[in-house]
C-alpha cells in the first residue's frame, strides 16, 4: 500500500509500529504492506525481507523476531488481535470492529473525495481522443478511444492533474476537395437541410456518392487482376467496357477535387469557410452522442489547425538537418547508421511527400510541438488504437531527433480491436450495405435491447423513470463493456452478454449500487445519521472483506492512471461488488437490532459512495433507482 493511500486509525497505528520494529521508513512500510493470500491469514501482510538483510538473519526468523516485538507493542494492543510470522512474512490480524470502524470513518471523513488524491497537483496531462474524420464514419476504434480517453481524463483529474482533453478531428485531406465537390453538385436546399438533420452522416455520403465512379473502377480492375475469377473473354470484356465507361468521370472528379483542395490549402476564403462549416456541423452532431456517453473536450484542434505552423516547421527541420530530402520527398529518416547485412531498414518519418502534400504525420509532429508550448504538459497521450502503433513510436523518434527530451513523456494508449457480435457471426460492427452505423444508432440499439430487462427488473417504474433507466443501463453497458479488460486485448462485443445484469457487467454493477441505494431509502433513516453509529459491531468477516475491498479504492484508481488503464477500475468494482453481494446475502441490514443496523447501514452507505464514485470515473451512470 502506497503512502498516499489515505491512512485510517489502523495503519495510522501499524505502520509507525512496524517501523518502529524493523528501522524503516514509515513510506518503505507504508509501500511494502500488502494483503496475506487468504484472508484466514490475517488483515495486513508484511514482508521481512529488508530487516532480515539489515539484521543478517534469514527472514522467517525476522518475521519472529518482528512478530514478538509488535506483540509487545502498548500502541497497537487496542487495535490488534493478532501478530503472527507466516515464512519471512508477518500477518496482522485486525481485530474486526476496529478494521470496520478504521476503514469507514476514513470514508466518510473524506467528505465524498475518497479515491481521490493530490499527486497531480501543478501538473498538466494531455489526452488526446476520439479523434474521428469528417469524410469517414465515426468507427469502432474511435467509439473505444472516446469511452477509454474520457475515463483517463476522469481518472486523472481525481488525482489532481489538470486535464486537457483534445479531439484531434481528421479535417484535412484530399476527401475535404471530394466533400467540396458534392457539396457544389448537390441542390442547394437539399443539402443544407441534410447538413443541419444529418451533419457528419451527410458528409460521409457525400464522400461515398462523390467516390462511386472511382471505387466502381477499382472494383472492376480487381476482378480482372484476378485472372482466374473471369476466364471467359466476353466477360472480360465486358468489365473492360464498364472501366471505360466509369473512368473519365472518376478521373475527372479527381482532378476537380484536388483542384479544390488546393484552393483551400492556399488560404480560399470562400472554401475555407464552407470547411468551418463543416468541421462544426460534424462537432454539433457529434456531440449528441458525446453527451449520452458524458465526454466533453477542452481543444478540438484537429489536423487542420496545424496547417499553418507546418510550413515553418518543415523549414527549421530542413535548416537543423533534422529532415533531409530522399526521392523528391522531405523525411526524417529513422534508421541511423551504416544498413546492417541482412537487416531490412527501417521506412522514415515522412514530412512531406513527393507532391508537396504534407500528410498525417506531419501534422501530428507539428500537434505535439504545440501542445507542449502551450500546455506546458507532464504527459502527452495518445489513446488510438494498437495499428498506429508505429506511427506513434516514429512520431516520438522524431521528436527525440529535434533534441526534445520530453519525448519520452509521450505515451501511445494502445487498445485492441472490438468486433460486434451479430447473431452467429463476428462483424466489424459499423456496416451495413457499405455505409457505416451511426454511433447514436448503436447506442440507441443498446437502450432498446435492455428495455425489456428494465421492466422485469423493475415494474413499479414510471414510464420516465424506466426511459431514464434504460439509457443509462444500455449506454452504461457498452462504456463498461469496452473498459471490462485490459485494453490491449481484442474482444468480441455481444448484445446480450454486455447487458446481462448478472454478469460481470456495467448493468450488474448498476444493480448493486441501486441496491445500495434502495436499502438506504427504505432503511428510513436520516441520510448521514449513520455516522454517529458504533462501527466497531460490525465483525461478522463478510463485513470485513467489504471493508477491505473499500480500502482498496484509492490504489485502484492510481494504478488506472499510472497504467493508463481504466479496467483496473472496472474489475475492482466487480470484488467489492461481491463482496458486498456475499455481505447481503448472509446477514441482515434493514431487520437488524438498531445499533447494528446503523452500523450497517454505514458499511452499506460506503458502498454505495465507492460504487457511484468508480463507476462514474468510468463514465457509467448510476441511478439511485432501477
Ligand atoms: N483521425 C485518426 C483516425 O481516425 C485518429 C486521430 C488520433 N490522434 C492523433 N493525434 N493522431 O485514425
Amino acid at each position: 500500500m502506497k503512502s498516499d493511500t489515505p491512512n485510517h486509525q489502523v495503519l495510522q497505528a501499524l505502520v509507525p509500529a512496524l517501523a518502529k520494529a524493523t528501522g524503516l521508513s514509515t513510506d518503505a512500510v507504508a509501500a511494502q504492506l500488502g494483503r496475506p493470500p487468504k484472508p484466514e491469514m490475517g488483515d495486513y501482510a508484511f514482508p521481512c525481507f529488508a530487516y532480515a538483510k539489515a539484521n543478517k538473519v534469514p527472514p522467517p526468523a525476522a518475521a519472529s523476531q518482528l512478530a514478538e516485538k509488535l506483540a509487545a507493542d502498548a500502541t497497537l494492543a487496542p487495535l490488534v488481535q493478532k501478530v503472527e510470522a507466516a515464512g519471512p512474512f508477518l500477518n496482522v490480524r485486525v481485530k474486526p470492529g476496529e478494521l470496520c470502524a478504521s476503514i469507514i470513518r476514513m470514508i466518510e471523513e473524506a467528505e465524498g473525495r475518497f479515491g481521490e488524491s493530490a499527486a497531480g497537483a501543478g501538473k498538466t496531462v494531455v489526452i488526446d481522443f476520439s479523434g474521428p474524420n469528417i469524410a469517414k464514419p465515426f468507427h469502432v476504434g474511435h467509439l473505444m478511444s472516446t469511452i477509454l480517453g474520457a475515463s483517463l481524463g476522469r481518472v486523472f483529474r481525481a488525482l489532481g492533474y489538470a486535464v486537457v482533453g483534445v479531439n484531434h478531428l481528421g479535417d484535412w485531406g484530399v476527401q475535404c476537395g471530394f466533400q467540396f465537390l458534392a457539396w457544389q453538385r448537390a441542390g442547394p436546399v437539399e443539402r443544407e437541410t441534410q447538413l443541419a438533420e444529418r451533419g457528419l452522416d451527410y458528409l460521409c455520403d457525400l464522400y461515398v456518392d462523390i467516390n462511386a465512379p472511382a471505387r466502381e473502377v477499382s472494383v472492376l480492375e480487381a476482378e480482372l487482376a484476378d485472372k482466374e475469377a473471369v476466364v471467359n473473354p466476353e466477360e472480360r470484356e465486358r468489365i473492360k467496357k464498364r472501366i471505360a465507361a466509369a473512368k473519365p468521370e472518376a478521373d475527372a472528379r479527381d482532378v476537380a477535387a484536388r483542384e479544390l483542395f488546393k484552393r483551400l490549402e492556399d488560404g480560399d476564403p470562400e472554401l475555407k469557410q464552407l470547411w468551418e462549416r463543416f468541421r462544426k456541423e460534424t462537432l454539433r452532431y457529434l456531440q449528441k452522442s458525446y453527451d449520452r456517453l458524458g465526454v466533453k473536450f477542452e481543444s478540438d484542434a484537429g489536423e487542420g489547425f496545424y496547417e499553418p505552423q507546418l510550413k515553418p516547421l518543415l523549414a527549421e527541420l530542413q535548416a537543423s538537418g533534422v529532415a533531409v530530402a530522399s526521392e523528391g520527398a522531405l523525411v526524417i529518416p529513422m534508421d541511423d547508421g551504416p544498413p546492417k547485412p541482412g537487416k531490412e531498414r527501417k521506412p522514415p518519418f515522412i514530412l512531406r511527400k513527393s507532391d508537396e502534400a504534407t500528410i498525417y504525420g506531419t501534422r501530428d509532429l507539428a500537434a505535439a510541438l504545440y501542445r507542449k508550448k502551450t500546455y506546458g504538459f507532464h504527459k502527452n497521450l495518445y489513446v488510438v488504437d494498437v495499428r498506429q502503433s508505429t506511427h506513434f513510436q516514429m512520431l516520438f523518434k522524431a521528436l527525440a531527433k529535434m533534441g526534445h527530451a520530453w519525448h519520452k513523456d509521450c505515451s501511445h494508449v494502445a487498445f485492441g480491436i472490438m468486433q460486434i457480435k451479430e447473431g452467429d457471426t463476428v462483424l466489424p460492427m459499423t456496416t451495413r450495405g457499405g455505409r457505416m452505423i451511426p454511433l447514436y444508432e448503436l447506442l440507441d440499439r443498446m437502450v432498446q435491447i435492455v428495455r425489456d430487462i428494465v421492466r422485469e427488473k423493475n415494474r413499479d417504474l414510471s414510464a420516465d423513470k424506466a426511459a431514464q433507466v434504460a439509457e443509462a443501463v444500455g449506454v452504461g453497458a457498452i462504456i463498461y463493456w469496452v473498459q471490462a479488460r485490459r485494453r490491449a486485448s481484442n474482444f468480441v462485443f455481444d448484445w446480450r452478454q454486455a447487458t446481462d445484469p448478472n454478469g460481470d457487467t456495467g448493468p450488474y454493477l448498476q444493480y448493486t449500487h441501486a441496491r445500495a441505494c434502495s436499502i438506504l431509502r427504505k432503511s428510513q433513516a436520516q441520510p448521514g445519521s449513520w455516522r454517529t453509529a458504533d462501527l466497531r459491531l460490525l465483525v461478522e468477516p463478510e463485513e470485513a472483506a467489504v471493508v477491505k475491498a473499500l480500502e482498496g479504492f484509492p490504489a485502484a484508481v492510481r494504478r488506472a492512471g499510472d497504467e493508463y488503464e481504466p479496467s483496473l477500475i472496472a474489475t475492482y468494482l466487480l470484488d467489492l461488488s461481491s463482496a458486498f453481494g456475499n455481505f447481503l446475502n448472509k446477514h441482515r441490514v434493514l431487520d437488524s437490532p438498531p445499533a447494528l443496523r446503523q452500523a450497517r447501514l454505514a458499511l452499506v452507505d460506503a458502498v454505495r459512495e465507492v460504487l457511484a464514485k468508480g463507476l462514474g470515473l468510468l463514465g457509467v451512470a448510476a441511478p439511485g433507482e432501477m
